[in-house]
């Protein structure tokens, strides 16, 4: 059967009125893949929920389906957003799919490059500010209370309301919630949002239990972990480099009512994970979303699981998103050899013997 689409999916849970206009690129409906080599190696039970694998790469889509049909339905011709790239790059795609226009404020010099492709070829109005991410977001509110422009950042409540389908898929594909939601936290909407999709699918009987929720921000962004806002935050993975998290008292809350926590990763244990989860899983995440995994393995060397739970790490956006921290993190380029069978041979064999 073909999958309809996230708003006609999940229609019955969501705030869609006879008028909301169900637009789709066929969003959400992703897998949840097993790890099956850091699963023995850590003695648990681990899955990935491959965000990555949404229409524009990464689990902003979610959200961005319900903001942009409520916007619409609304009557609004504009919608604008403050982002650190997946946000900007799904609001761009929906925006255009809805035939709206888009305006997007970037931190320069500081998204990757498949997200700022994405923007511009979506048709976004693409502005990048001499500022962070913190300071893009203080200007849209701005600019959104003043102007009839819809903002579509996580504090618009219908981006909540989309993403939280991530955590009703993730029931439905386990048949049970997870011991544990290992989650990467930037501006802290996606925690909040699988938080309440978890509580929500319990209370009508779907799960029989509810999952601890650990959230990680990377070590040089980490406001939630200090209780204070960060300046200047900085970490390699730019889609989470926030120093002020807008949904920062509801994440403290998912993390205390499930009992999880919030903690923190270096960017070393964060590229460290990005490069496992390639090379031992076949499975390419930008590094933002392998802060979940990392968090795992943290955890995991503190001593923090018992062995054998089940723990469900959400992988938000497609590593294609950002090639050169790829091609950084390995440090190698490929070699290059004359076009004949025994120089490639050689090749291989020098390349073995590395
Ligand atoms: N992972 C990726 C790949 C992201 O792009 C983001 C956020 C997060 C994790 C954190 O999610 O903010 O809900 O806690 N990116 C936003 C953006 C800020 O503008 O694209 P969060």
């Amino acid at each position: 059967m073909r999958y309809p689409g996230l708003l006609e999916t999940y229609k019955a849970y969501l705030p869609i009125t006879e008028h909301t206009p169900m637009i789709t690129l066929h969003e959400g409906n992703t897998p949840l893949i097993r790890a099956e080599r850091l699963s023995e190696e850590l003695n648990l039970n681990i899955y990935f929920k491959y965000e990555g694998l949404n229409p524009t790469g990464s689990f902003k889509d979610r959200g961005m389906v319900m903001a942009v049909a409520k916007a619409k339905e609304e009557g609004s011709r504009t919608i604008m957003c403050a982002s650190t790239g997946n946000t900007s790059a799904s609001a761009a795609a929906y925006a255009a799919r809805a035939g709206l226009s888009s305006i997007v404020l970037i931190p320069n010099n500081n998204i990757a490059l498949g997200k700022l492709a994405q923007a511009i070829i979506y048709g976004a109005k693409v502005i990048a500010i001499e500022g962070n991410f913190d300071r893009a977001l203080d200007i849209v509110r701005e600019i959104t209370a003043k102007h009839p422009i819809t903002l579509v950042n996580s504090i618009n409540p219908y981006r909540i309301e989309g993403q939280k389908t991530a955590a009703f898929e993730v029931v439905d594909q386990l048949g049970e919630a997870p011991d544990f939601l290992a989650i990467p936290v930037g501006n802290a909407g996606n925690i909040t949002a699988y938080w309440k999709g978890f509580k929500e699918y319990h209370g009508l009987g779907k799960a029989s239990k509810l999952p601890k929720m650990i959230g990680f921000e990377a070590e040089g962004a980490m406001a939630i972990v200090k209780g204070e806002p960060i300046p200047n935050p900085e970490t390699v993975a730019t889609a989470i480099r926030i120093g002020n998290p807008a949904s920062w008292k509801s994440a403290v809350q998912a993390a205390e009512e499930s009992k999880g926590q919030i903690n923190y990763v270096t960017d070393e244990e964060i590229l460290d994970a990005y490069k496992q989860i390639a090379a031992k899983e076949g499975i390419f995440a930008e590094p933002a979303s392998a802060a979940s995994i990392a968090g795992v393995m943290k955890l995991h060397r503190e001593g923090y699981f018992q062995g054998g739970e089940t723990i469900v790490c959400v992988l938000t956006g497609h590593g294609l998103k950002d090639p050169n921290n790829a091609i950084d993190a390995v440090k190698s380029d490929p070699i290059v050899v004359p076009d004949t069978e025994a120089a490639v041979m050689e090749a291989i064999r020098k390349l073995e013997g590395d």
